[in-house]
């Protein structure tokens, strides 16, 4: 452990936040909050506040602070990072760490400042930022410092994100709020048109990872859930099966390969050819769907694979960057 400044990398995700040192996660905690209502006190977060999601009585919230890859409560953001950072450098910061965030690609200044704002409010000496695909491509080892066309889609909760870089520098991208969220949002719509059944997030998040898939699956599973019938009001269980889920979620998986699609037809053919011999890496939580590989690959005519480290490639990515801060920086001034 450094005796002075910390260098901490720090992935704040829609969904999860994580930070690491060096090539060490280090805390991996939910985004979410739980505050007492009328005095916006924050009493629990993480694991804790998402096993309370749907299940507290009116006095207490649960809160995602940050919506689409952003900020959304501001306050809450900063003392929830406060209390990530805490628990890596314990209660007393005697030398404040320096920090490296990751953001959504092409968000505002105003929304890239507020995250430094939490980050230095939360007890970081200096922050600094890095677009998270960015952070990610440099996660999974790409060769992106070389003049070479190097492609990645990071499929979270709340953006996909998918970018085109080379030299260290982003050549193509873009941004949309269609992702694991509106998977679900799209699953809850589909039970409540078919079987006239009410189903939480949670529920449909859950269809989604234990027997949803991209594309049609041969070994079917099914699941049964309990919903709220929407006519009287009283619990109903039905049982949804796997190529349901894929059914349901067609039309936001259309969206997703379209702003891929986009990313490509910006992207100059040198590069173009490169990503052709090198495939396309998706990484991720949603990263982890059945057959979204493939479903990709064919939506976009280039192999699409998951990377080795989907899940902590971002964070990973922007421990690493301390050690090419000044390119970075300088990519940024532009
Ligand atoms: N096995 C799985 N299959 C499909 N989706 C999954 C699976 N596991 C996790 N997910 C989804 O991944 C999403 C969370 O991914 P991740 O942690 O990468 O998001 P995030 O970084 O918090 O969000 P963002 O980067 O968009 O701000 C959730 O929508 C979750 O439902
Ligand atoms: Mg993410």
């Amino acid at each position: 452990m450094a005796a002075f400044s910390r260098e901490l990398g720090i992935d704040l995700g829609t969904f999860n936040t994580q930070i690491a040192e060096g090539n060490q996660i280090l805390v991996q905690e939910p985004t979410i909050v739980v505050i007492v209502t009328n005095e916006m006190k924050l009493v629990e977060y993480g694991t804790t506040a998402l096993g309370m999601l749907g299940r507290v009585p009116d006095s207490i919230e649960v809160v995602r602070p940050l919506r689409n890859g952003v900020i959304a409560e501001y306050e809450l953001t900063e003392k929830l990072l406060g209390i990530l950072i805490k628990k890596v450098t314990g209660p007393t910061i005697f030398f404040r760490p320096r920090i490296i965030i990751s953001v959504p690609f092409g968000i505002t200044s105003v929304e890239r400042r507020a995250v430094q704002e939490a980050g230095l409010g939360a007890g970081g000496r200096e922050v600094n930022w890095i677009p998270q695909p960015l952070a990610a491509a440099i996660g999974v080892d790409l060769p992106i410092n070389t003049p070479t066309g190097n492609m990645i889609i990071s499929l979270g909760g709340g953006t996909t994100q998918a970018a085109v870089i080379s030299m260290t520098g982003i050549v193509s991208a873009e941004t949309s709020h269609v992702a694991g969220l509106k998977l679900d949002d799209a699953i809850s719509a589909y039970v409540r048109k078919k079987y006239g059944l009410i189903i939480g997030q949670p529920t449909a998040e859950a269809l989604k990872i234990r027997i949803g898939a991209a594309i049609p699956s041969d070994e079917e599973k099914t699941m049964e859930i309990q919903g709220q019938d929407q006519v009287s009001g009283l619990p109903k269980p039905v049982s949804l099966t796997t190529n349901e889920i894929v059914e349901a979620m067609q039309a936001p998986l259309e969206e997703i390969a379209t702003t891929a699609k986009r990313v490509l037809e910006k992207t100059p053919p040198e590069l173009i050819s490169d990503i052709i011999d090198r495939g396309v890496a998706l990484c991720g939580g949603t990263a982890l769907m059945k057959g979204l590989d493939k479903y990709l690959t064919v939506a976009l005519g280039i192999p699409a694979y998951i990377v080795d480290n989907p899940v902590t490639c971002t964070v990973e990515g922007t421990a690493k960057a301390f050690g090419m801060l000044d390119l970075i920086l300088r990519s940024q001034q532009n």
